[in-house]
């Protein structure tokens, strides 16, 4: 399972390090890119205008098959806009919202998203079985 994330600030950056897996970051220079692999998004939350280019990546090719999650990065102080980036992804995508967490996440956070990975890994092995 790959893990596509953009970061503008470095936060969901570090998160991601922290994660330790294969991961390709989402810039306006590559969003077009094509990926032939599972993977889950991690998006940082600001104005459409900012987080598109995770929806063009998404809906470029066949990527959108590939996609088996959505986690948001985001600031509880922005109460109900709390990570909208990534419940409008998953919404719009239909997939799973894996975890919201804040800035670059506890390690608790960590844990939880390498476990729910880890789910769909192993949902998809037994699958293709
Ligand atoms: C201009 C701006 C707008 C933001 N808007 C929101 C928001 O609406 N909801 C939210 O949960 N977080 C919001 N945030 C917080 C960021 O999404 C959060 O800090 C995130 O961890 C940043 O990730 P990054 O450093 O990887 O870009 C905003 C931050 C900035 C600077």
């Amino acid at each position: 399972m790959k893990i596509v994330y953009m970061s503008l600030t470095g936060q969901t950056q570090k998160f991601v390090s922290k994660l330790g897996m294969d991961s390709l970051r989402i810039t306006m220079d590559n969003s077009f890119q094509t990926i032939n692999e599972p993977y889950i998004v991690i998006a940082p939350t600001y104005d459409i205008e900012v987080t598109e280019i995770l929806n063009d990546f998404i809906e470029t090719a066949d990527n959108q098959s590939y996609l088996r999650g959505v986690c948001g990065s985001g600031n509880l102080n922005f109460s109900e806009l709390y990570c909208f980036t990534a419940k409008d992804l998953a919404k719009a995508y239909q997939v799973p919202l894996l975890l919201n967490f804040e800035f670059q996440g506890t390690l608790n956070d960590v844990n939880i998203v390498k476990e729910k990975v880890n789910e769909i890994g192993s949902t998809e092995s037994s699958s293709s079985r």
